[in-house]
């Protein structure tokens, strides 16, 4: 298995801090998400019907008809490459690891890939994955380059999947609402904005015939009933999601200049999570996770991702431990 943020019992356990005396910013994750209220017993009880409201919610939110939900987006990260023969796949680096560890793990070739050499690769594979914005480094695609790629791999039956999983803030660079097409796939989370990554669910949107395979590999009731109702209330409170969307743009930028002003700018980022590229970046992490704050790490290239504070201590907390970094 792979590592990912937000391993904080381990972390725990590992520097000798209990667990919640930790401030965690090692995932994307929104701080301050959706409350969840209390669910009603049908719930627990019955089976979850795969036509009830969540659908027509999801449908509404990301303005389109053809929506599959799926036990979080990773659970479509993991099954789509189960519905081609062997391809060769243009990944993102760095991009978060699970698809091209999907793709490796089932018999496909991967080509790794920065976003400036997507062009002169492109004839040369038959699925590219974007990640839009991309965790970590933020970088965006615009429609124009999408719609390139899209075209150009469609007249192979290529695929060209967007993982548009930290979107939400910037759904003007969305393809959600885009009329679905052959070879065109979008992934989103209910994860990030909505601060819902323990619910696992997600949606996968593209043509019908494409939402059918994958509803048959995953099987029958992949979501539980709760996820359901707590997903469908989330994606129907569009107050929330409008405060939402606002806080977040602002304590985006408010991180980024934490962290600039404390020697650390950025090198990309999005409004859910800031990464800055530093030849110290182990040493900081290390720095930083002795007085019980966590950061995510990656190696190559050596950077660190630091997602938002949620509270108004926690970035006090943040704002005193960055200036007292030692290396
Ligand atoms: C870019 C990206 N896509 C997808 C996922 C999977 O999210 P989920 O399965 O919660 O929807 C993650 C999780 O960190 C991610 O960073």
């Amino acid at each position: 298995l792979l590592e990912h943020g937000g391993r904080l019992r381990a972390a725990a356990e590992y520097y000798g801090i209990s667990l919640n005396n930790w401030l965690d910013l090692s995932t994307g994750i929104n701080p301050n998400g959706w409350q969840v209220p209390s669910i009603p017993a049908d719930c627990w009880q019955r089976l979850p019907e795969h036509n009830d409201d969540l659908l027509t919610a999801a449908q509404h939110y990301y303005r389109n008809e053809f929506i599959l939900p799926v036990a979080g987006s990773q659970a479509a990260i993991q099954a789509l490459p189960l519905l081609r023969k062997p391809s060769k796949v243009g990944i993102l680096c760095p991009a978060y690891a699970e698809h091209a560890y999907s793709w490796q793990q089932t018999g496909h070739t991967i080509l790794s890939l920065s976003a400036d050499a997507i062009d002169d690769n492109i004839a040369d594979i038959d699925v590219l994955i974007l990640i839009n914005p991309n965790n970590p480094s933020g970088h965006t695609f615009t429609s124009t380059q999408i719609n390139i790629w899209h075209q150009q791999l469609k007249q192979r039956a290529g695929w060209l999947i967007i993982d548009e999983a930290f979107i939400d803030t910037c759904p003007e660079l969305s393809f959600s609402a885009y009329p679905v097409s052959d070879g065109l796939i979008i992934l989103r989370s209910i994860g990030k904005f909505f601060g819902l990554a323990g619910i696992r669910c997600g949606f996968v949107i593209s043509t019908p015939d494409l939402l059918h395979q994958l509803a048959d590999k995953l099987g029958p009731w992949t979501i539980s009933h709760p996820s359901r109702h707590v997903a469908k209330l989330a994606l129907e409170d569009h107050a929330w999601q409008h405060d939402a969307q606002v806080l977040l743009r602002r304590q985006g930028y408010k991180l980024h200049q934490l962290l600039s002003t404390n020697g650390l700018t950025p090198s990309g980022g999005c409004d859910l999570f800031q990464w800055v590229v530093t030849e110290q970046a182990e040493e900081i992490h290390k720095s930083l996770a002795k007085t019980g704050i966590l950061t995510r790490l990656f190696s190559q290239p050596a950077s660190i991702r630091f997602g938002l504070p949620g509270k108004e201590q926690d970035w006090e907390r943040l704002a005193q431990a960055l200036p007292r970094i030692y290396l």
